[in-house]
């Protein structure tokens, strides 16, 4: 296999002009953009940009096309039906904060819970721990298996009758684990509780089908998946769109107005208030182009390669304390929503070196890693950890970006003490 992506080279990032070095191992922060997805978007700026849904003129038209034709596209994309309606957001975190105003707070009350996984990005979190504060509503907190998976049993048992939604993440952007949402979502709907899914790292390695998954709110950035930051995406049930009010008002969502009295339109559009991102979307749409023309297998495929080559290593070196204990083998990505374990996302922490230290020593050598607590601070309060440290890989890595990164490791080892052989508990102990 060759040591380079055969995608590299659609990266302008790593041309000669650029970051020729850059050995980027943060694509669950942000992915890096292809020249197809940044080519879009320069000559839709720049050759054919009007705003959309605004005027009849063909440069206007053609931009609420462009729109529509995206929705449809993000539709079929991430496997959404007949019943399900696909909202333009500017990001993950704006989708979220979107069913928290439009739909669950106005079913909230102080008799009310909200569920929430213990792994959570704090853009799943906060918005529910807000709202539950405001109404004196209570935050329940599903526990993860020492798998690093939602507990389905223990969620289970924390649906009542007073259950206004269970708010998950597809994939944790910390532990890399793909959560059992067919399972959340068959019990959560015995109980007619709907399910919104957080898909911001689950959406990278399709296919994601909405159907399938059986949820009624799915949601993620662009930026995740090759595209441009501040475009997001939400799709959710018609039944519980066209129950919800607007979440922003302005422009765009409108039947008529007068002073005393506005009519909201329907659809999709009524949660799209102003000018539409349409540069963002032209983006998106260019981005799941990309990937699609690649295939998924190929995708997974490669993804799955790396891999099992950076875990073969990562399980040599004894320092390595990972966050969830995985076995090189246990992971296959063909079916994101069948698998417990999601390539490309591992976290760990290295005896007796700070995440910090670890980052900015590899940053020395154009190494990318993200260091911290990943915006899941309570998991890593639970964990007993002030930081970790996150390799996520994506297209654009080859075995080559995996052995800088194992070298830089391990000469970051030899400046520090001999290593220290962990006696057989290489897992954060998480319950
Ligand atoms: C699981 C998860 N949810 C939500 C978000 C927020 O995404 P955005 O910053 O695009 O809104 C992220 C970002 O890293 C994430 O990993």
């Amino acid at each position: 296999m060759s040591m380079i992506s055969p995608w590299k080279h659609d990266f302008p990032i790593f041309s000669i002009n650029a970051h020729p070095n850059l050995c980027y191992l943060d694509s669950a922060a942000t992915c890096l953009t292809p020249k197809h997805v940044a080519e879009a978007i320069y000559y839709y700026q720049c050759f054919s940009h009007a705003n959309s849904h605004k005027s009849l003129y063909q440069l206007s038209a053609n931009a609420t096309e462009l729109v529509e034709q995206a929705r449809e596209k993000v539709a079929n994309f991430v496997g959404a039906g007949i019943d399900e309606s696909v909202v333009f957001t500017a990001s993950s975190t704006e989708s979220i904060n979107l069913v928290a105003a439009s739909f669950v707070q106005a079913r909230l009350s102080k008799q009310s819970n909200i569920i929430i996984g213990a792994a959570e990005h704090h853009a799943n979190l906060l918005p529910w721990q807000a709202l539950c504060q405001r109404v004196g509503a209570n935050l329940r907190v599903a526990p993860i298996t020492s798998q690093g998976q939602i507990d389905v049993t223990a969620l289970a048992k924390l649906i009542d009758s007073d259950t206004v939604l269970i708010a998950v993440s597809h994939v944790s952007n910390v532990l890399g684990v793909v959560n059992p949402i067919k399972s959340i979502s068959a019990i959560a709907h015995q109980k007619n509780v709907p399910v919104l899914v957080d898909g911001a790292q689950g959406v990278r390695y399709g296919p994601v089908n909405f159907t399938d998954l059986d949820c009624d709110f799915y949601l993620f950035s662009a930026h995740k998946i090759y595209g441009a930051t501040g475009c997001g995406v939400l799709v959710g049930k018609n039944k519980y769109l066209e129950q919800m009010s607007p979440f922003q008002l302005g422009a765009g969502i409108v039947k008529s107005v007068n002073y005393a009295e506005t009519i909201y339109t329907n659809g999709a559009l009524k949660f799209e208030p102003g000018s539409h991102n349409v540069a963002g979307i032209v983006g998106l749409v260019e981005a799941i182009d990309y990937l699609t023309d690649i295939t998924w297998s190929e995708v997974t495929a490669h993804i799955d390669a790396l891999s099992a080559y950076l875990f073969d290593q990562l399980h040599d070196l004894p320092y390595i304390k990972p966050l969830i204990f995985l076995p090189s083998n246990d992971f296959v990505s063909n079916n994101v929503s069948d698998v417990v374990q999601c390539p490309s996302i591992f976290s760990f922490t290295m005896s007796d070196v700070a995440c910090h230290d670890i980052a900015s020593f590899l940053d020395d050598s154009e190494i990318a890693v993200r260091a911290g607590r990943q915006c899941a601070e309570p998991l890593h309060q639970k964990l007993n950890i002030p930081a970790s440290l996150r390799v996520s890989l994506g297209l654009y890595n080859g075995f080559e970006d995996i052995d800088r990164f194992i070298a830089g490791i391990k000469s970051l080892q030899q400046l520090f003490r001999e290593p220290q052989i962990f006696d057989g508990d290489s897992e954060h102990n998480i319950n």
